[in-house]
C-alpha cells in the first residue's frame, strides 16, 4: 500500500478516465488512496498506471446518468475495498457542449448537461452515502466551474447545472453533516483537459481569452486542480463543509 495523506482510504472517481479526472485518480492515489475509476469509457488504463506505480485501483465502466449503473459501481467498490470513504462528482459534459445565444440551445443539449452534470451526481451522491455511513463518515467532492459563479455567457445549459451542483453542495452538506459526511465543491476555470483538446473547435475563444483574465496568466491544466480536491479528501478539512474553493489562477476572487 502507497503511503501518504489519505493511506488506506477509498476513493471514487467519476469520469476518472481522461481530462481532470484522470489527474485527480492518479493525485489520490499517490496520496495513498485506493482509487475505483469510473468512466462511461473503459478507464483501465488509469488504474493499471495507478497499479504500475505500486497503488491499488478498480476500474468499472459506468455511466452516472444510470442510477444502476451507480448502485452496481458502488457495491463494486465495497466488494473489493471493504467500504467507501470518498467520492469526487467529476464526470461532466463541457466543452462537447454547443455554445451560443440561449434561445439556441436544444432541448435535448439542455438535458444532456443537467442529466450528466446534475443528475449524475445526486446518483453517485446517494449510491455510495449507505456504505459512508457505515464507516461513520466520509468526503463528497463536486467538480462545479467557476461559470456559474461568473455567470458566464453563452452556454446558459452548462452554467446552470454547474450552478445547480453549488446549489446541491450546500444542501447536501446540510443533510449529510450530522453523518459525518463533509460535501464541497471545487470550482475550476477553463482548464485544457482532454474535452478541450478534442474539442478545440467549440472552446477556442475561450481558450484564447482565459489566461488574460487571470492574475497567474497561463493555460491552467488539470494538474492544478488536484490539490484542492486531495485536501478537501484528506485529513486536513476535517471542519470544511458546505464550501466552494475557485482553483482558477486567479480569475474570481470568491
Ligand atoms: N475543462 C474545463 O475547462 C472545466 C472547467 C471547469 C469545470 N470542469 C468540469 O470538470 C469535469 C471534468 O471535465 P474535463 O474537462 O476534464 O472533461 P473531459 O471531457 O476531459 O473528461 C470527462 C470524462 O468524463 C467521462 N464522462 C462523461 N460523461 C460521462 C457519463 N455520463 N458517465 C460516466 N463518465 C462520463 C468521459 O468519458 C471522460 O473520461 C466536468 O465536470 C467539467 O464540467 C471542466
Amino acid at each position: 500500500m502507497t503511503v501518504g495523506e489519505l493511506s488506506g482510504a477509498v476513493a471514487l472517481v467519476t469520469g476518472g478516465g481522461a481530462g481532470i479526472g484522470r489527474a485527480i485518480c492518479l493525485d489520490l492515489a499517490a496520496a495513498g488512496a485506493r482509487v475505483v475509476v469510473i468512466d462511461r469509457s473503459d478507464p483501465s488504463d488509469v488504474a493499471d498506471q495507478i497499479a504500475a506505480s505500486g497503488g491499488e485501483s478498480l476500474a468499472v465502466v459506468a455511466d452516472v446518468t444510470s442510477e444502476q449503473a451507480m448502485v452496481d459501481a458502488g457495491a463494486a467498490a465495497v466488494d473489493r475495498f471493504g467500504g467507501i470513504d470518498a467520492l469526487v462528482n467529476n464526470a461532466g459534459v463541457f466543452a462537447s457542449l454547443a455554445s451560443g445565444p440561449f434561445e439556441q440551445i436544444s432541448v435535448a443539449q439542455w438535458r444532456l448537461a443537467m442529466d450528466v452534470n446534475v443528475m449524475g451526481s445526486f446518483l453517485a451522491t446517494k449510491a455510495v452515502v449507505g456504505a459512508m455511513r457505515t464507516r461513520g463518515g466520509g468526503r463528497v467532492v463536486n467538480i462545479a466551474s467557476t461559470t456559474a459563479l461568473k455567470g458566464t455567457a453563452d452556454l446558459l445549459h452548462y452554467t446552470s447545472s454547474k450552478g445547480a451542483v453549488l446549489a446541491m453542495t450546500r444542501a447536501l452538506a446540510r443533510e449529510l453533516g450530522p453523518d459525518g459526511i463533509l460535501v464541497n465543491a471545487v470550482a475550476p476555470g477553463f482548464t485544457v483537459s482532454t474535452g478541450v483538446e478534442q474539442n478545440s473547435d467549440h472552446v477556442a475563444g475561450m481558450r484564447v481569452a482565459a489566461p488574460g483574465g487571470r492574475v497567474l496568466k497561463r493555460e491552467m491544466v488539470p494538474e492544478d486542480i488536484v490539490g484542492a480536491v486531495r485536501f478537501l479528501c484528506g485529513p486536513s478539512s476535517g471542519f470544511i463543509t458546505g464550501q466552494t474553493l475557485v482553483v482558477d489562477g486567479g480569475a474570481y476572487f470568491h
